[in-house]
């Protein structure tokens, strides 16, 4: 009798450890589901978007110009019905369980790591970045440098490879990660700079020697960490807000130009696109800025690096009514870009405009600051794979995939630049 309690107490210990330790830690998405939800007019856009930032049950993946995915909870069918009703939209399914493309990407993942800790047929955890980057930078210290941008919020280092091969050359920046579930963007950033010091392919070698990279892999380190150990679906950073119990700001939305302006982003704390308490308030967005400010005399492009939607967009992001005065050469870059990767067996197709133009205003981003108040004439936002099959949770065997396109694309579009002047 004294055994058996003994081992019934023993098996409860085991079973609440077991919870408190285990997978359960993590925001766990079973039977959540991802529709897509189509409208005509921006009316309606907006009255969509605020019905979704009332309801907890919804959360919004992406924004198009006529439509808008959204992630909801298996309780909340009836409630999609009726936002559905109310705002005169229709909706179309995409993904009916996103805990199980979050399974298989794990499981991808694990198998992948089995054959050593970094590569592209998995999405690496922010340490074995960093580790592969220490690896890079001792392989190839002539052409290498590594430079901090500074500290998260939670005090991670974001850091960044400089990689030169001669003096005097134009200048890119690459900013990647910004918005911490977009894993494709930092593996993507990773195999750029591996090909940018390893390939052999002519084309490749001429991109990379005649031009300095400024290369940020990660720059939301928090969100990012947060999005490998607790909530594959984080979008922002995780520092916490004074005025809410709703945690991080949409570092894409806290640049310090035009910061708020026209409905381009929200003053909600809990929304996904906040712009936060002020322009700026996120250590990691002020970091980035202080960089790049105090070398603008050598960053000729920036480009920013998200998913999904398979655009390259141009500023302005906080205005419709205006267009840059160099607008005309930078959908003709656009196109270039487009076109080279068209190119390619995949088959894959870009489109391109202004942010505002193909999207929707999103006010206080990263191309938007460099391009108004730093005169950097050639910035863009890549948004890479897919169109919204897998979105944000997209395989790993499309890294590599998706990674040849947007270097294609990056010739072609910095050849233009130069035949433009
Ligand atoms: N999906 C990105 C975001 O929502 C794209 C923003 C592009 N807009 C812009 N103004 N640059 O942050
Ligand atoms: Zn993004």
């Amino acid at each position: 009798m004294a055994l058996n309690s003994f081992l019934i107490a023993l098996a409860l210990v085991v079973l609440v450890q077991g919870a408190s330790f285990g997978q359960d830690e993590r925001v766990r998405y079973d039977n959540y589901s991802v529709y897509k939800v189509k409208f005509e007019t921006s009316e309606q856009r907006s009255l969509l978007k605020k019905l979704v930032e009332d309801r907890e049950n919804f959360r919004l993946w992406q924004e198009a110009q006529d439509e808008l995915h959204l992630m909801i909870t298996p309780s909340a069918l009836g409630e999609l019905e009726t936002v559905i009703r109310k705002t005169n939209s229709s909706a179309k399914l995409f993904i009916s369980n996103v805990q199980e493309l979050i399974d298989l990407e794990e499981e991808a993942n694990i198998k992948a790591s089995r054959d050593g800790s970094f590569g592209w047929t998995k999405y690496n955890s922010l340490a074995e970045i960093y580790a592969w980057l220490d690896e890079i930078l001792v392989a190839y210290p002539a052409i290498t440098e590594s430079f901090i941008l500074g500290q998260s919020y939670e005090g991670r280092t974001i850091r960044g490879i400089k990689i030169s091969y001669k003096s005097n050359n134009p200048g890119v920046f690459i900013e990647s990660n910004i918005h911490a579930r977009e894993w494709i963007t930092s593996a993507t950033a990773t195999w750029l700079i591996n090909e940018f010091l390893t390939s052999t392919d002519e084309l490749v070698r001429d991109l990379a020697q005649n031009h300095d990279w400024y290369i940020v892999p990660v720059l939301n380190v928090d969100g990012f960490a947060y999005s490998h150990e607790k909530d594959r679906m984080w979008r922002k950073t995780r520092q916490p807000s004074d005025i809410s119990s709703c945690v991080g700001v949409d570092p894409n939305r806290n640049y310090d130009s035009h910061w708020m302006e026209n409905g381009g982003a929200s003053s909600d704390p809990c929304a996904e696109d906040y712009g936060g308490p002020n322009p700026f308030s996120e250590p990691e967005v002020q970091a980035l800025a202080d960089f790049v400010s105090s070398n603008k005399d050598k960053i000729n492009v920036l480009l920013a690096f998200h998913s999904y939607s398979q655009l390259l967009l141009s500023p302005y992001g906080h205005t419709e009514e205006e267009f840059p005065p160099n607008f005309d050469d930078m959908m003709e870059v656009a196109k270039a870009f487009g076109d080279a990767v068209e190119s390619l067996p995949y088959g894959t197709v870009y489109r391109y405009g202004s942010s505002s133009g193909i999207l929707y205003p999103a006010s206080g981003a990263t191309i938007d600051w460099a391009y108004n108040e730093q005169g950097v004439e050639i910035s863009y936002t890549i948004e890479f794979r897919d169109t919204g099959r897998y979105g944000f949770i997209l395989p790993p065997v499309h890294i590599i995939p998706n990674a040849e396109e947007a270097l294609v694309g990056i010739v072609a579009l910095l050849d233009k630049c130069e035949e433009l002047g």
